[in-house]
């Protein structure tokens, strides 16, 4: 029988993170996702979620993380046109395919240098890209600034207020790691070849891409635009899905209680003071009723990206960089997985059904 969403189809053992989706739990390396938000900062979620995956220890500090925005920067001059793309990750893609920290190595060292470089390079590739899309010269990194502040003052272009930076850093925090999400996988199955952290970086960046995973948080806060008020929810609602479309933001593969990184980011952006925030309150009850009144037997609640879409946006980043911003973290979570893939795993190579023609 083909099961071709490999709904609980375990692939590998892993330290990094643990998903319960029918208690709504995410655990990070350890701890629960929503004591790591409120207590680690983003450069410390990333030593404990690839010290997790088995990177030698010591080899991923604070000051390597921002030495590395440093050496990305000094790489922009030899990026062509890689960050014209139109669409944030396909120049993220493109940028990140130019780090030349590759080579026939998987040893876990050679994946933490490389891991060191892609988590460095990603918010100034991804800032500077935005930058230019507004006609804006790029802005060089600030080896004292923490990454979230760094990656938030090179978008806008001067230091932001410290309750923007700090719920930036707890949203990088929340969605570094999240078990086998497709992304994941595609990562973890290119480093099941033996082939290098750079390479599995550049497919998950395009596993992320697409409205079923990384990209919906932009969608709603179109939807958010597009219902302006919570009087105006139901009708909306309604009519999106008699046109036969899903309401984004809405259920989970794995989840079948409301996404526990929901909760988080809905507390993270409180202090923030955003006009949206009770719109997508509102927004979020209707649906939920809507959804479990058309589908009885299928629980959809708010998944990760509803309150994103109202965090990122709150922290003042345009709604076109929300799915990057998405692989700043997330990348360092699939370098952790590269890493322990490197050391644990097996080639993946899964079998496929023939329904053609015989010969
Ligand atoms: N709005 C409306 N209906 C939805 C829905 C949504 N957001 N999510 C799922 N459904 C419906 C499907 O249409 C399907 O109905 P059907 O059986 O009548 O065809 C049923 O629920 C089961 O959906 P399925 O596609 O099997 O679920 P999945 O596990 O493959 O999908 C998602 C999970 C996340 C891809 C899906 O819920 C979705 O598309 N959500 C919106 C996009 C989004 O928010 N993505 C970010 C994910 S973190």
């Amino acid at each position: 029988m083909t099961n071709a969403g490999l709904e609980g189809v375990v692939v590998a053992d892993t330290k990094i993170s643990d998903v319960d989706g029918e208690r709504g739990k995410l655990v990070i390396a350890g701890a629960d996702v929503e004591q790591l938000a409120a207590a680690t900062s983003f450069e410390g979620a990333v030593s404990r979620v690839l010290a997790a995956g088995g990177a030698p220890e010591g080899t991923i500090t604070p000051a390597m993380i921002s030495a590395a925005r440093a050496a990305a920067w000094e790489l922009m001059p030899r990026l062509g046109d890689a960050l014209d793309h139109p669409d944030g990750m396909d120049a993220l893609r493109t940028a990140l395919g130019h780090l030349r920290v590759t080579g026939g190595e998987v040893s876990a060292a050679a994946g933490a240098v490389a891991a060191v470089a892609a988590i460095g390079a990603a918010p100034v590739f991804v800032a500077a890209w935005s930058r230019r899309r507004a006609g804006l010269p790029a802005i060089a990194p600030d080896p004292a600034a923490t990454h979230a502040a760094d990656y938030l003052r090179m978008t806008i272009g001067r230091v932001a207020p410290e309750d923007a930076v700090r719920a930036l850093d707890a949203y990088l925090v929340t969605v570094i790691d999240h078990a086998m999400s497709a992304s994941t996988f595609t990562a973890r199955v290119i480093a099941s070849t033996h082939s290098d952290l750079i390479s599995a970086m550049v497919g998950a960046v395009g596993a992320l891409k697409g409205p079923l995973h990384g990209g919906a948080p932009g969608p709603v806060l179109d939807m958010l635009d597009a219902i302006g008020a919570p009087a105006n929810a139901e009708a909306w609602l309604l009519a999106e899905l008699a046109a036969g479309r899903r309401i984004m933001g809405m259920g989970h593969r794995v989840y079948r209680v409301r996404d526990p990184r929901a909760a988080v980011l809905e507390t993270a952006v409180r202090p923030l003071m955003s006009p949206r925030l009770e719109l997508a309150r509102a927004v979020e009850r209707a649906a939920a009723k809507i959804l479990r009144d058309k589908k009885p037997d299928r629980p959809l609640a708010a998944n990760v990206e509803f309150y994103t879409a109202v965090l990122l946006d709150a922290v003042g980043l345009p709604r076109e960089q929300f799915a990057p911003t998405f692989a700043v973290s997330r990348i360092a979570g699939w370098s952790a997985h590269v890493i322990e893939q490197h050391r644990t795993g097996r080639l993946i190579r899964p079998a496929s059904n023939y329904t053609g023609a015989m010969p």
